[in-house]
């Protein structure tokens, strides 16, 4: 299967704007004459929507840390199949809201799974984006914002020590070539701004 379109994702800590930036980005880019297919994980096809509800819904404590890791995986390997690759296929641009560096990072460094992580990556996904944003900002930011929106909060009630050691970790991941780091710090518009302008960039030279 030949991959002719391009693979955009977004990161970073809860709070950072990386939805609000996802919608902005497919807005520009669909009015640009582009074909954006907007995605999000854990989601993002019908199968891997059941398994966001299994995951991020209910009792807290209701599976193991590797379990939830089987779980990410297994949304992950659905979305890939039925909604990424396809649209990827058909030459479109594919803009996800997450993708496997939130479970290198949550599950990874987070929950010390960072080898089972890997490995299942590896068999399971074997997959990157073309681009990935990091939307960096300060954890005390990103909580204050989390906070007014409330919806789930499990994976929100995790205090600044550790946003912090996320930040560090996403900062980390982002050396590798694919990633272009955005201070997300500053009012919406501006970084909408410059996230487009590397899309744009980075297709003009696909
Ligand atoms: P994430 O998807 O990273 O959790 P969201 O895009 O959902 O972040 O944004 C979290 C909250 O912060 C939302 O209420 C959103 O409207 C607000 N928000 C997003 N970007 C900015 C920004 N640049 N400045 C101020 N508030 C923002
Ligand atoms: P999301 O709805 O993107 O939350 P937010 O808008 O706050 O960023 O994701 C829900 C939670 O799921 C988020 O706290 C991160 C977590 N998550 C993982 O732990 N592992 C994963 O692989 C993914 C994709 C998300």
């Amino acid at each position: 299967m030949t991959r002719r379109g391009v693979f955009l994702s977004f990161e970073g800590i809860d709070g950072s704007g990386k939805s609000t930036q996802a919608r902005a980005l497919a807005e520009s880019l669909r009015s640009r004459g582009h074909h954006v297919t907007l995605t999000r994980e854990p989601g993002g096809s019908e199968g891997a929507e059941q398994i966001r509800r299994l995951v991020l819904e209910g009792d807290p404590d209701r599976w193991s840390a590797m379990t939830e890791l089987l779980l990410f995986t297994a949304a992950r390997r659905d979305h890939l199949e039925k909604t990424i690759l396809p649209a990827l296929e058909a030459g479109g641009i594919v803009i996800s809201d997450r993708f496997a560096d939130s479970t290198r990072m949550y599950q990874g460094l987070r929950g010390g799974l960072s080898e089972q992580t890997d490995l299942l990556h590896r068999t399971m996904i074997g997959t990157e984006p073309d681009m990935t944003f990091l939307i960096d900002i300060d954890p005390a930011l990103g909580l204050a914002r989390a906070r007014t929106r409330g919806g789930e909060q499990r994976f929100e009630d995790m205090g600044l020590p550790l946003q912090q050691a996320m930040r560090d970790g996403f900062l980390q991941l982002a050396q590798a070539g694919r990633f272009r780091v955005i201070d997300g710090g500053r009012d919406a518009d501006a970084v909408a701004a410059d996230v487009l302008a590397a899309a744009l960039a980075h297709l003009d030279s696909a």
